[in-house]
């Protein structure tokens, strides 16, 4: 599965995407029309033996730690909630959001506890169970794949554990966080074997980013 030549690269679409591509593009990682518009899932800079693959965010962890992609840039919510065997190489600082509990606001309980044995919806099962079980908290975990918001509107939960970023999707859902679970910010990762084998060249990589990122 390891091309030993060309680096692949896996990006996640949606909003990790421009700011990814735009950062590798800042030292030199880049391909013609590795555009947001493009429709096409390869694209590849034959000169600087390069391949960007674009997968499902979700996916990225998968891609890279079975080698069908030698590196990855995604989010440190997905590294945590897939658990995937990777390697984490560099916080790239962007992306920056939060994972928290939020609940309909007319509907808060005095504390914590007090959500004990309810349903709580989510797009990141494990790291919620996780939080849960450290305090002693047993859940009904209902996994949704997006518009986690919906769920206690509908009735589907009593509660939500999903990203913040700006907070309006809260807002406008008339949903309070409760409790921040973790921060999160996007990360570049590797796969093990290919941090061995082309250890030169993602070496580089890391350098150059952490002087664009020293420099702001
Ligand atoms: C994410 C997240 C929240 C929203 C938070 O969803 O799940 O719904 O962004 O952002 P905000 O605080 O800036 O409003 P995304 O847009 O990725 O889509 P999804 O609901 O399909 O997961």
């Amino acid at each position: 599965m390891l091309n030993e030549e060309f680096i692949t690269v896996a990006l996640p679409k949606g909003k990790l995407f421009g700011l990814s591509t735009e950062l590798l593009k800042k030292v030199g990682w880049t391909a013609e029309s590795l555009s947001e518009k493009s429709r096409k899932l390869v694209i590849a800079n034959d000169d600087a033996k390069l391949k960007f693959i674009i997968t499902k965010t979700a996916d990225v962890p998968t891609y890279v730690e079975h080698g069908a992609a030698d590196i990855g840039i995604i989010g440190k919510d997905v590294i945590a909630e897939e658990e995937k065997n990777i390697c984490e190489l560099l916080d790239l600082g962007f992306g920056k959001c939060h994972l928290m509990m939020a609940v309909p606001k007319n509907k808060r309980r005095r504390r914590l506890e007090d959500y004990a044995h309810t349903r709580v919806a989510t797009k990141f099962p494990r790291i919620a169970e996780k939080f849960f079980t450290a305090r002693g908290m047993q859940m009904e975990y209902i996994k949704l794949n997006g518009s986690i918001e919906l769920g206690p509107i509908v009735g589907l939960s009593e509660s939500i554990v999903d990203i913040v970023e700006t907070g309006t999707t809260l807002r406008e859902n008339n949903l309070e966080e409760i409790v921040s679970i973790m921060d999160c910010t996007a990360r570049l990762i590797a796969n093990r074997v290919s941090y061995k084998l082309k250890y030169e060249r993602i070496d580089a990589l890391v350098n150059d980013l952490q002087k664009v990122l020293r420099q702001g």
